[in-house]
């Protein structure tokens, strides 16, 4: 079989180290051909047009322009493998079957292009995050399993204010099943009064809830302790409690100021906070409390998400 790699940097190197030994590699194909690398011939892709070839496993970041080349010198789409396709959010790679049989499919399943942009597992042996609602916003999940993988050593509760019918909320009770889950929600909707000039559709959504059912989307429902009614009353009595991770998800402008007012001063070294949707235009009160909140008391530390919503995740 005829294999070329296109690339000669650490994508090429990993992919000789780990599945294809360089001996099976007729060449290697860069922008200038010329050289050696690891022992083989290096070619330009004008040399590689002309001759008969099975595949081109392309090892290199820069898709665009090898798709681009290769169309424009009549190399088939259909020869060419894509190994960094697992970072893009679409599928280059129209076959999957010679490069299976090359490079083993456990290999090639590991570049399968699903907008899945950090491979799973992290660390651990074991996908964290799988099963039903997990297809619910990949990197707002991927991000709430990485975080909490650094909470080892921070103490404290978690909690959600805005719990609606649980999807998030089931998450974090499932990534860490030792800590108590303050549950913050009216489970009838929002305040008729704050929400008064949102969408009926809205209102009504949000009000298709009961605690019955947050419970059973729970993995570990003892740890839950609910708190029916409008925050911030329902937080009476926890002034004392201290908190390694918030969800703060209330939507509206007065009750996510409510809940930073609440939420930040209790969350403990090492802890975070994250605010859904303050990238989100359709929700502008959620950035307007942030921005009142830090006209108050001084901009927070914070990254902000590419996921669905825009969180923000406010580190303490
Ligand atoms: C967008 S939903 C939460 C979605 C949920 N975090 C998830 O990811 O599936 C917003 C929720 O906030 C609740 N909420 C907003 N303001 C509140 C307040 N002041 N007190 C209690 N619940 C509130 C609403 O009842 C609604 O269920």
């Amino acid at each position: 079989m005829k294999i070329y790699v296109y690339g000669t940097g650490c994508g090429a190197g990993g992919l000789i180290d780990s599945a294809l030994p360089a001996e099976k590699v007729k060449a290697f194909v860069e922008r200038e051909g010329g050289g050696t690398f690891l022992g083989r011939p290096v070619i330009s892709l004008d040399q590689l047009a002309g001759s008969d070839f099975d595949i081109l496993i392309v090892a290199s970041r820069d898709a665009e322009h090898v798709e681009r080349e290769c169309a424009k010198l009549g190399i088939g789409a259909g020869k060419l493998f894509y190994l960094k396709n697992h970072m893009k959010t679409v599928d280059r790679n129209q076959s999957y079957d010679m490069a299976g049989k090359l490079l083993g499919e456990h290999f090639t399943e590991g570049v399968r292009c699903s907008e899945k942009l950090i491979r799973v597992p992290l660390w651990t042996e074991r996908e964290r995050i799988s099963g039903p609602g997990s297809d619910n916003d990949y990197v707002r999940l991927k991000t709430l399993e990485a975080i909490s993988m650094r909470l080892e050593n921070v103490a404290g509760a978690t909690a959600e204010l805005g719990v609606n019918r649980g999807a998030f909320a089931r998450w974090i009770n499932e990534l860490l099943p030792d800590r108590t889950i303050y549950l913050f929600d009216t489970f009838a909707g929002f305040d008729p009064e704050e929400s008064r000039d949102c969408g009926a559709g809205f209102r009504e959504a949000h009000r298709n809830t009961t605690v019955e059912t947050v419970l059973a989307a729970l993995p570990h429902p003892e740890k839950a302790v609910i708190r029916p009614g409008l925050f911030p009353e329902t937080a009476v009595g926890l002034d004392a409690e201290r908190f390694a991770l918030v969800s703060l998800d209330a939507d509206l402008e007065t009750s996510t100021l409510e809940g930073l007012d609440f939420f930040m001063p209790r969350i403990n070294k090492g802890g975070y906070l994250l605010l859904h949707d303050y990238n989100d235009p359709k929700l502008p009160g959620v950035r307007k409390a942030l921005e009142r909140w830090e006209a108050e008391h001084g901009k927070v530390l914070a990254v902000p998400l590419c996921d669905v919503n825009g969180t923000l995740v406010i580190a303490f």
